[in-house]
């Protein structure tokens, strides 16, 4: 099987990684790729992964069987639609399912509709509006860009103040397109959990819940990130969580979905607020987690790819995903001005793979001269892999210590909470 993978994240490293273990792959490529996709299988940079016309015209080309779609962007842009409609099997929803993630009205509208239980909400375009609106209560204050951001469009605060600023900020042009309209939520409390499912026909398929960590600093202070780090599995978890994720939360959504017209065949990312009264939506995405994906995909014992190839043609009734007990635990080393104006092309040295960790990149490349140099956000991903959480977290920053790179910045505490695990 050939198989088109989109994206040149860490999040697509770990797929790529996964489905290169799959005895129907006979040949990965990856676009537009990075260092360590490029270790897999082919590289392809003259094609721009959110145009669906040229995503077409390659995959034609090539005679892929398969596209894998990891991020956002191309599946917003209706990559999967161009695809499905020149025949080529995509794993992935069209642009209509994807506005789950890049509109979070949109989201909040299909929630309410489906009865899944989430934040209240309101949506503003015009400033005074919502500043009138956030002068009504005393906050914490919970203001997001409605469109995609890259996970940075979101400000949760008790200040007023910022709570305005922010607003203004959206609304002033700060996130283009995505922030023409703002959404202000209830402020929930509680820890978060990340499910994703494998979706077709309705059914969804639930993976093993892993933890993210989306602040930049230390003790879940500083800005809103992609992602800085996650492990894999969490322990203490509310009884039946995932299957009340399955229930709950999943299958209504791709019931109202259908409703709507919408089918929705691919990943889908529920991320989850444990409350006090029970867990509720922070927010759906139309694809994998980064940086869950990379602790999930070490655990998975089944095959993803004759999974996905099969669920295709089959729908997914009859699957199960296979895990082992491996615990994982992965921490992101991100460059330099990170998340607000990350610096490129400083040398990265020292990234070994010792026994029992594994290396994802992200944002790499090889410059003029053959040197591996930062080219992005976040940079490597660093898994560990353990028979407990403990084991997997000493292993990682065992690893992590060896890598250097100018103003390279990461969390020393990713997964510290289940050390006495
Ligand atoms: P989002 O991009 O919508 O997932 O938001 C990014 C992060 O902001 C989430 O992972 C939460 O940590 C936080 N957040 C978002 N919405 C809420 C909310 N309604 N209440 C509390 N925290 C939130
Ligand atoms: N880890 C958060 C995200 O992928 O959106």
């Amino acid at each position: 099987m050939r198989v088109l993978l989109l994206g040149g994240g860490g999040r697509e490293h770990a797929i790529g990684w996964k489905i290169s273990q799959s005895p129907l792959l006979t040949e990965l490529i990856s676009c537009p790729g990075n260092p360590g996709l490029a270790e897999l299988g082919r590289i392809e940079t003259d094609t721009d992964p959110n145009d669906p016309a040229a995503v077409v015209s390659f995959a034609t080309r090539e005679s892929v069987d398969l596209v894998i779609i990891g991020p956002e962007a191309p599946l917003a842009a209706g990559v999967a639609d161009a695809l499905r409609e020149t025949g080529i099997d995509v794993f992935g929803p069209g642009a209509d399912g994807a506005r789950l993630e890049a509109s979070k009205s949109f989201a909040n509208e299909v929630m309410d509709a489906a009865g899944v239980p989430t934040a209240g909400s309101e949506t503003f375009t015009d400033l005074d509006a919502t500043v009138d609106y956030l002068n009504s209560y005393a906050g914490p204050y919970v203001v997001k860009a409605d469109g995609l951001a890259a996970g940075k469009g979101v400000l949760v605060t008790s200040s007023r103040r910022a709570a305005i600023g922010w607003a203004e900020d959206c609304l002033g042009g700060r996130f283009g397109e995505a922030g023409a309209s703002v959404v202000i939520e209830e402020f929930m409390e509680g820890d978060e959990l990340s499910v994703f499912f494998l979706c077709a026909d309705g059914v969804a398929v639930p993976f093993e819940p892993a933890r993210d960590y989306k602040r930049l600093l230390e003790g879940d202070d500083g800005p809103n990130t992609g992602g800085m780090g996650s492990y894999s599995p969490v322990p203490d978890l509310p009884q039946n969580v995932v299957e009340w994720t399955t229930a709950e939360v999943a299958i209504p959504t791709l019931a109202e979905l259908s409703r709507r017209g919408i089918d929705y065949t691919g990943f889908l990312y529920v991320g989850l607020m444990l409350t006090d009264t029970g867990p509720r939506v922070v927010e759906f995405n139309c694809r994998l987690g980064d940086p869950e994906t990379q602790a999930l995909m070490p655990r998975l014992a089944s095959d993803l790819l004759g999974t996905i190839a099969t669920g295709l043609q089959e729908g997914f009734a009859d699957t199960q995903l296979e895990w082992t007990d491996t615990a994982t635990v992965n921490v992101v080393l991100a460059a330099n001005g990170y998340p607000s104006a990350p610096r490129k092309g400083d040398r990265i040295e020292g990234l070994a793979q010792p026994d029992g960790s594994l290396v994802f990149h992200a944002g790499t490349r090889i410059d003029a001269t053959g040197q591996l140099v930062t080219s992005g956000g976040r940079v490597v991903n660093i898994v560990g892999m353990g028979a407990t959480i403990q084991q997997a977290r000493q292993r990682t920053y065992d690893t992590v210590r060896n890598v250097t790179f100018d103003g390279c910045q990461y969390r020393t505490d990713i997964a510290k909470r289940e050390e006495s695990q």
